[in-house]
């Protein structure tokens, strides 16, 4: 049984947390798919004010629907297009205060306002993007961005 309890103060004590509870979920276990899953699940326990938490995979330079948690959501997104694709496009993160003010933005649900997608790089190679969504505007912060930065960075030896 897993059972993290992530409840730190402040939000660099949050994300170190978190990302000591990611290393220890993945540690030992090759396949990609059971690691984005565990890592969704884990992410969507943590953070509060989120509506959606996942993944989508680079299948082919199609970003496709990978384990998350949260509303059935949009299956295929093709590089360039709404907010993971210009993270997939550009391999820049893309920290979106207003999505609606967002050119191309794919609302999968409309109840999303703000977002946060950080592109997951292997040797120079986009494996995913993960992607959360929040209903308050304005969710994430330069703090939220660099400690999913992080969490990116053990996915990338871990999908
Ligand atoms: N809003 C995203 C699409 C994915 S959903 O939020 C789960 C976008 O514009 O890329």
């Amino acid at each position: 049984m897993y059972d993290f309890k992530i409840t730190a103060a402040d939000k660099p004590s949050l994300y170190k947390d978190l990302a000591a509870a990611l290393e220890a979920l993945v540690a030992g276990e090759p396949d990609g798919i059971a690691n984005m899953a565990n890592a969704a699940a884990l992410i969507w326990e943590s953070l509060p004010d989120l509506n959606w938490a996942g993944f989508y995979r680079n299948v082919g330079g199609e970003l496709v629907l990978g384990p998350f948690q949260g509303r059935a959501a949009c299956i295929r997104i093709p590089f360039g297009k709404g907010v993971c694709g210009a993270a997939a496009a550009t391999l820049d993160v893309q920290r979106v205060d207003d999505v609606n003010a967002f050119p191309g933005h794919i609302a999968c649900d409309s109840a999303s306002a703000s977002e946060l997608v950080v592109p997951i790089v292997r040797d120079g190679k986009l494996l995913a993007v993960l992607d959360l969504d929040s209903p308050d505007m304005a969710r994430f912060d330069a703090e939220d961005e660099a400690g999913c930065v992080a969490l990116g960075a053990i996915l990338a030896k871990a999908i």
